[in-house]
């Protein structure tokens, strides 16, 4: 029965750490350089304010049934879904949502690996003085300089990716949690930072209105919304969940998953009312795509004081933060081949490690040499490059798809008692949560998707 299992990869020391250790896959690349970016292309205030509806109602209660689902199965994704299946007397074949999220987080990794690979290289440039008093020009073409070349992004990705197979080689205990404890709290204060300087620039009201006014939204953006909460609470293809495999049943997941998002949610705004003002201030275009953060932060600690320590340590932790969304995105494919092919932790990580490093190098030519081969898939998507077309589908299609099905089989296929036994909360809250994940949240990832490709 669910209630003996043990997971064989150990468990977190306490709530705290996995609070912080699912605080730390939340938090990452997506909430500093993708929120930004995708906000500005999507026309700000409206983007927001559905990305913000859109983690209150789906993203929570999904993390709330993810972590209750890897706590009640104990193992990697693809096993836990077997296991559960089989409790609940149910098809064996929804062993297939492990599947899914395995392939999603290694795909994932593969584009965020290069980006992370950015981030680092940045630390040297601020560090080196490069940005001392350069203009917003002198900034893009250091970054066009950058992506521009494929040598050099892919020594960063490779230095990224062994970094990553090297902590989750160490496993959960040894690994993870060490990584974790410091970081977090460090990057809030620097963000702060960063935000008060972006009020000195005389524009952070205009930062603020254009990420807060409602203006238009089509489609597309709402889906780009949408898939980005499940995104940023890295929800959808089972990290979550299999960090919920290594949390001991005495903590509450309600309480957990509201403060991972509510940690998530203002790591983004702050990142966004750190970058608008310097966009606005700077003549800027805040359309500018993936470059957005790299062309806009280094103006800042190009001309404030003590800019280069605080560049420096800023670029530092973006790296940690991607660092530890990193482990997290290839922990359920550890985790499987431990359990199914006696892998040692070590030999997993790199196997994976690998494979997905070679699949990173099409988003290292996408910059670059294949800079002008797009691909399109029609209804879905048109004329994307490599790199946009993985984001596209892991980020809007494929996690969206796995936490409809994860709310699927949280509130339609598992009964009630074993739902309520694993939630182990407040009876009202425990029927609001089963209401929003039984009715609400697959309604309004159908709805999306249908307004996405026009059909409503
Ligand atoms: N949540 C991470 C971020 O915002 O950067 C990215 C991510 C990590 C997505 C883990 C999905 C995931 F399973």
């Amino acid at each position: 029965m669910a209630e003996q299992r043990t997971s064989i990869h150990g468990q977190w020391t306490s709530r705290t750490v996995f609070i912080l250790a699912a605080t730390g896959s939340a938090v990452g690349l997506g909430n500093i350089w993708k929120f930004p970016y995708i906000a500005g292309e999507n026309g700000g205030g409206t983007f927001v304010l559905v990305y913000l509806l859109c983690i209150a109602l789906i993203g929570v209660p999904i993390m709330m049934a993810e972590i209750m689902l890897g706590r009640r199965g104990k193992q990697s994704p693809i096993n836990t879904m077997i296991a559960l299946a089989k409790d609940e007397n149910r098809n064996p074949g929804w062993v297939w949502l492990g599947w899914m999220g395995v392939i999603a987080g290694f795909l994932i990794l593969s584009y965020y690996s290069v980006i992370a690979g950015w981030a680092m290289s940045y630390v040297f440039r601020t560090g080196g003085g490069m940005f001392i008093g350069v203009t917003a020009d002198g900034v893009n073409s250091i970054f066009t300089d950058l992506v521009s070349d494929p040598e050099r992004l892919l020594a960063w990705h490779t230095i990224f990716m062994v970094m990553t197979m090297t902590i989750v080689a160490r496993g959960v205990k040894n690994g993870i949690e060490k990584a974790v404890t410091y970081l977090m709290p460090l990057l809030f204060g620097l963000l702060f930072i960063i935000v008060i300087y972006a009020m000195t620039t005389g524009y952070f009201m205009d930062g603020v209105r254009f990420l807060f006014t409602p203006g238009s939204i089509d489609g597309k953006g709402i889906l780009i919304a949408m898939g980005h909460a499940f995104f940023t609470l890295s929800l959808g293809m089972g990290a979550i969940m299999v960090y919920g495999s290594y949390l001991s049943k005495d903590h509450s997941i309600v309480q957990a998953s509201i403060l991972i998002a509510l940690a998530d949610t203002v790591v983004a705004l702050l990142a966004g009312m750190a970058i608008f003002p310097i966009v606005f201030a700077n003549g800027l275009e805040p359309g500018a795509g993936p470059g957005l953060i790299f062309q806009t932060l280094p103006i800042a600690f190009g001309h404030m004081p003590g800019g280069t320590m605080v560049g420096v340590l800023f670029f530092t932790l973006l790296v940690f933060a991607a660092w530890t969304s990193a482990i997290s995105l290839i922990e359920p494919a550890v985790a499987y081949l431990v359990e199914n092919k006696g892998l040692s932790r070590i030999y997993a990580s790199v196997w994976i490690g690998v494979l997905t490093w070679f699949v990173g190098l099409g988003t290292v030519f996408s910059f670059n040499i294949w800079k002008d081969h797009t691909l399109s898939i029609p209804y879905i998507f048109e004329d994307l490059s490599f790199f946009d077309t993985l984001d596209y589908l892991t980020a809007n299609i494929m996690l969206p798809l796995g936490g409809l099905f994860i709310a699927i089989f949280a509130a339609w296929v598992m009964k009630e008692e074993s739902t309520k036994d694993e939630m182990a909360t407040h009876p009202l809250i425990y029927k609001v949560w089963h209401f929003l994940v039984k009715f609400i949240t697959p309604l309004a990832v159908i709805v999306v998707f249908l307004k996405a490709i026009g059909a409503i």
